[in-house]
Parts: structure tokens; C-alpha cells; sequence
């Protein structure tokens, strides 16, 4: 299986403007790659790095330092010590590696940013595959979840996850974004974090349950909360979240996902502010689930892919697609099909037809998996014309980045992740991007 060669994603889609080089023309081998070390960072959340607990430098982190002025080429070690039963990791995943070893290289143009990144994942399997539903005893069930559920390890559901490579990207804009990276957006009560806030404290929450209609916690900015240790449910209202948005105090993230955008060929297009929101326009996949009628709203057209379904055995055959893409292999879900005990369908479909807005800005990213590695290939313009939800770049600029990489059938702090860095649109920083 670890010679098997994966070709995913876009055959060809044309970039928009004239002054744009071709993708395909890039001479990767030409561009210094900055090997950057990801580490596994357990529940190390924006309070506890301003608790007791960090000795000796909360007061240091409450001021803005950053995590590299103490710990500049300690990825290793601090991965070491986080991926194991510790302090921070209340429930370590067997055989997780402590750090993740990314590649990173830059080209530019006119028009757009080119990045390419390589990794290697733990499996001898790509992640394409994701959660289904299962057809159990007349009905409809998920099967499969990330490591860190409970459902995984205490009650043993398969561990199902798509493998993520997470872009987040900042114009100096955010407070300590620079300094102290992805730290700024993660929180004590978000998912998989200590004091987990519970579906019913988030529902009554005026902002998250009221404006956002959400029943968890996810990513989001210390300026949207009104006390100092930004805490979950100290929120601010829709009118002063909407002020921090108007000045651009928001942070981009973009993320290539295996099975929910790879096959077709694109990247989904996200923001942090009160919470990790999609932007503006339709996302380019959904949950592929009818409410009303309890069943999925697409099956496979067998007339194209020779299958309606898969089964547990079959959702990690890389010779077949593992996503529905609808438009391409999908047909309206049959409820009269005959379905058989154990026949599974994929949790979400993907539509790139069906995208549109700042949502759909990442239109060109295309990802192979070979020999063990991902090598993805991404075009983002610099100037997506949507300054509301996303950061706009220019030739000259430097910029704040922060990568994370899910491996291994995770979510949540699941992830490896990077100190920040700075990226240089033809301009000097720790990632240069190379005038085309
Ligand atoms: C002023 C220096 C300083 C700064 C700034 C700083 N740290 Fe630390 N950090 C330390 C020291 C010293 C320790 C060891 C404390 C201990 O283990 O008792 C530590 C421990 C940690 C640990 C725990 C490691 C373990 O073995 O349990 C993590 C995680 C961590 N820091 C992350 C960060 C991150 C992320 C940032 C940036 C937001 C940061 N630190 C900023 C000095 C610093």
C-alpha cells in the first residue's frame, strides 16, 4: 500500500487573471524549502499559559511575548513531553508522534501566492476517509469519529477522520497573533479542552447560542470577550464583534481537507473572530443528512463509480473515490433501495458547482499522497476582493502565519501545530515567497 500512488483533486481549473503564471509551471526544485516543526500541544490553552501553572513566564505571556523568546527551537522537546500522559494531555493517543516535520516553500506573482507543502503521515494510508452513516438495524447511524472521542477509545468506534493541513494567516492586525500564534484562538471550554462548556450553557448563551445558533465552543480571539482572561461565555455583543470585524481583527484560516475538499480540488475558507466561522457564500461541502426524513440526502450513482455504498472494509480502497461529489458521482439518496445491514455512506458531500462567495475563494489546491508523504499545492490570490473575512496581501508585505497539520483520524487538539512565522511576499521572513 505505501508505494501506491494517490492522485486527488482538481484535473485542471483555469486562474483567473493574465498576469498569473501557471501552477504547473512552477519549478519547485528552484525554491528553498523552510522545513518548519510542528508539535502536539495537548490542552497548552491561552489560560493555562497565563496561569501558575506556566511558571515563571504567565506574567511574560499576559504581556505579549512570544513563545519563541523561551522556547526557540524546542518543538522537539515540548512535543515530547505534551504527546504523553502529562499535565496537558489528560488522554494520550497511542503511537502519536510528538512532532510533524512540514515543508513549506512560497512563489508569488502579480496575482497570486503559491504554496507547497510536504508531510508525512503516521499510516501507511492517506486520510481520505471520514465519518459515514450506517445502515443498522432500519435506521441511519454514524460510524466513525476522531481518536480523541470517547466513543473511540472507551467504546471502541472506528477511528474515522480526514487529514487537514490548516493555514492561519494574520496582517498585524490581531493582537499577539505575531507573538504567540494559533495560542490566541484556543481556549479552556472549547471541545477536547479542560471545563468543556456543556450544549445547554453555549444554547443560552446570548452570542453563541442566540446570534451563532451553535451548542459548542470552538476557535476564537481574546478581543471578543470582555474579561481578561478572555473566557468562553464573557462575549461581547453582535455590534462590538462586528466593529472588531469592520478594522480587519480577525484571523484567516484556510484548510485543505482530504475528503471534504481535495476532491474538487480546493481548500474551504474560514475566519476566527468569536468563533471559527466559514466565510461569506455557500462552503463547499455540507452535511449530507435529510432531518425531516432521517435518512442521507445522496447515495453514490452506482451508473458511475460501479457502487451505491461502501462498507467498514472498503472506505480505505484508494483505487475508488471515498467522497461524494455531487454533479459528478452522486444520485439523490434511494430510501427504497433495499439497503443491507452495514452499508455505509459518506457524513458530508462535496459541491464545488454549488460554492460561491468569499467561501469559495481557494479554488486551485490539489494534494497527492505517495510513498508515506502529502505534497499539496495551493494558489491563493493575494487579493481575494473579499477584505471582510479575509486577510488581502500585497507584493512587498510580510505576513503572520500559523500551520497545523491533523494526522491519524483527528480533530481538536488532536493536531500538530507551529509557533507562528513570517511569510514575505518577495520581501525578507522566516518563509520567502519567490517572484515568478
Ligand atoms: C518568559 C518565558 C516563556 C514564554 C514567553 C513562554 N514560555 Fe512556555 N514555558 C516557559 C518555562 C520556563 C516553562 C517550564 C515551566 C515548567 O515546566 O514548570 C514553560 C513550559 C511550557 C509548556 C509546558 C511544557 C511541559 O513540559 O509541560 C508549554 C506547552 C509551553 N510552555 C508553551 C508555551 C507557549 C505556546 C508560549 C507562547 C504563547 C509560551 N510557552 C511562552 C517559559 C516561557
Amino acid at each position: 500500500m505505501r508505494n501506491l500512488m494517490l492522485v486527488l483533486g482538481a484535473a485542471v481549473f483555469t486562474a483567473g487573471s493574465a498576469a498569473a503564471v501557471d501552477v504547473s509551471s512552477i519549478d519547485w526544485s528552484s525554491i528553498a524549502a523552510k522545513d518548519v516543526t510542528l508539535f502536539y500541544p495537548g490542552q497548552s490553552s491561552y489560560q493555562w499559559l497565563r496561569s501558575a501553572e506556566h511558571k515563571r513566564a504567565d506574567r511574560k505571556v499576559k504581556e505579549g511575548d512570544s513563545c519563541v523568546s523561551c522556547h526557540e527551537g524546542e518543538e522537539q522537546v515540548l512535543g515530547e513531553a505534551l504527546v504523553v500522559e502529562n499535565r496537558l494531555e489528560p488522554h494520550p493517543v497511542d503511537g502519536k508522534q510528538p512532532t510533524v516535520s512540514l515543508a513549506v516553500q512560497a512563489a508569488y506573482d502579480d496575482t497570486n501566492l503559491y504554496l507547497r507543502f510536504q508531510w508525512e503521515t503516521l499510516n501507511p494510508y492517506p486520510g481520505t476517509a471520514h465519518p459515514h452513516w450506517t445502515f443498522k438495524d432500519g435506521a441511519w447511524e454514524v460510524v466513525g469519529a476522531p481518536r480523541l472521542d470517547e466513543e473511540v477509545w472507551g467504546e471502541g468506534l472506528p477511528a474515522i477522520y480526514e487529514d487537514r493541513l490548516s493555514i492561519m494567516l494574520d496582517d498585524g492586525s490581531v493582537p499577539m497573533f505575531a507573538e504567540q500564534g494559533c495560542w490566541v484562538s484556543c481556549h479552556n471550554g472549547s471541545r477536547d479542552m479542560p471545563d468543556r462548556a456543556g450544549k445547554d450553557a453555549v444554547n443560552a448563551n446570548p452570542l453563541l447560542g442566540g446570534n451563532l445558533g451553535r451548542s459548542d465552543v470552538r476557535k476564537y480571539l481574546p478581543a471578543t470577550r470582555s474579561d481578561d482572561l478572555a473566557t468562553w461565555d464573557q462575549t461581547l455583543s453582535v455590534e462590538e464583534i462586528a466593529g472588531i470585524k469592520a478594522d480587519g481583527g480577525f484571523l484567516d484560516l484556510m484548510q485543505f481537507r482530504a475528503h471534504r475538499s481535495l476532491p474538487v480540488g480546493m481548500a474551504d475558507d474560514g475566519y476566527v473572530l468569536e468563533y471559527r466561522l466559514t466565510d461569506a457564500g455557500t462552503n463547499i461541502f455540507g452535511t449530507n443528512w435529510d432531518k425531516e426524513a432521517k435518512q442521507p440526502k445522496y447515495m453514490f450513482d452506482a451508473a458511475v463509480v460501479g457502487f451505491r455504498s461502501r462498507t467498514l472494509d472498503q472506505i480505505r480502497d484508494l483505487s475508488q473515490p471515498s467522497s461524494l461529489v455531487v454533479g459528478v458521482n452522486t444520485v439523490p439518496f434511494d430510501p427504497n433501495a433495499g439497503w443491507q445491514e452495514g452499508e455505509m455512506i459518506p457524513e458530508y458531500f462535496v459541491n464545488r458547482e454549488n460554492a460561491s462567495g468569499s467561501a469559495a475563494d481557494n479554488t486551485d489546491v490539489s494534494g497527492t499522497w505517495e510513498d508515506g508523504k502529502w505534497t499539496v499545492v495551493w494558489t491563493r490570490a493575494l487579493d481575494t476582493g473579499n477584505p471582510a473575512d479575509d486577510k488581502i496581501m500585497t507584493a512587498g508585505g510580510v505576513y503572520s502565519v500559523g500551520f497545523a497539520v491533523h494526522d491519524d483520524n483527528i480533530t481538536t487538539r488532536g493536531h500538530h501545530v507551529s509557533f507562528p512565522l513570517t511569510i514575505g511576499i518577495g520581501a525578507e521572513a522566516d518563509i520567502m515567497a519567490v517572484a515568478q
